[in-house]
């Protein structure tokens, strides 16, 4: 299978959604895992039902939204500083340690490589500029280009119409198993990283291959 793009979704995939925990604990002490938890559950459901009911927000606005709401499931208040804060260290996520020596060895076999992620370009070009990536990523594409959330079939046709290439020549990686089934719906090859060890989703839509974390695209034929 001749793959002429690598595209990786970004959070959880790329980089650890739950490096920002320690932030939460800092300003909300013994919460700060339950918040980060809820932050990102919450930040995914704002997205489907938004995309569901027709009221597309920038993922920026989402994920500061869904941070409010898990802060105020907890009975606390965010006051702005710690708002910004918290959003601001969404921007500074790390990186799973194995991704840099993994798309560092994707660049010099002159693949195209590529983030696709819900993410907005606020938060995704700063987080890479920051991050020890920049130097492998060719484009970062954003689904509020086309203001369609994944997993919609229009949000991973941007991808295409942005590298010019057909579905086939894209392998998408994500370790999210929802958006893996969607990208398998459109009709990419797909690389489930399944960093927990969840189950497949029950969609009817199996990943071409499935691996612990990045090294496993080494295998990829
Ligand atoms: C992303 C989130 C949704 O698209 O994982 O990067």
């Amino acid at each position: 299978m001749n793959i002429k793009a690598f595209v990786f979704d970004a959070y959880g995939t790329l980089f650890d959604v739950f490096s920002v925990m320690e932030k939460c604990e800092e300003l909300f002490p013994n919460n700060g895992e339950a918040i980060s938890q809820s932050w990102r559950k919450k930040q995914l459901e704002y997205s489907y039902l938004r995309q569901m009911m027709g009221k597309y927000r920038p993922f920026s606005e989402v994920t500061r939204d869904a941070l409010r709401y898990a802060v105020a499931e907890t009975g606390q208040d965010l006051n702005a500083e710690d708002e910004e804060a918290l959003l601001g260290a969404y921007k500074e996520l790390e990186v799973y340690e194995e991704v840099p020596q993994v798309l560092k060895e994707l660049k010099e076999q002159n693949v195209t490589v590529a983030i696709f992620s819900n993410g907005s370009h606020d938060m995704l070009d700063p987080l890479v500029a920051q991050s020890p990536l920049s130097d492998y990523i060719d484009h970062i594409i954003s689904a509020d280009d086309v203001k369609q959330y994944k997993p919609t079939p229009a949000s991973y046709t941007h991808v295409i119409d942005s590298l010019k290439i057909t579905r086939q020549d894209v392998l998408f990686m994500s370790s999210n198993g929802w958006d893996i089934s969607g990208a398998a719906n459109f009709g990419f090859n797909t690389a489930w990283i399944n960093r927990k060890e969840q189950p497949v989703e029950e969609l009817n839509l199996q990943p071409s291959s499935i691996y612990h974390d990045l090294t496993g695209l080494k295998n990829w034929k």
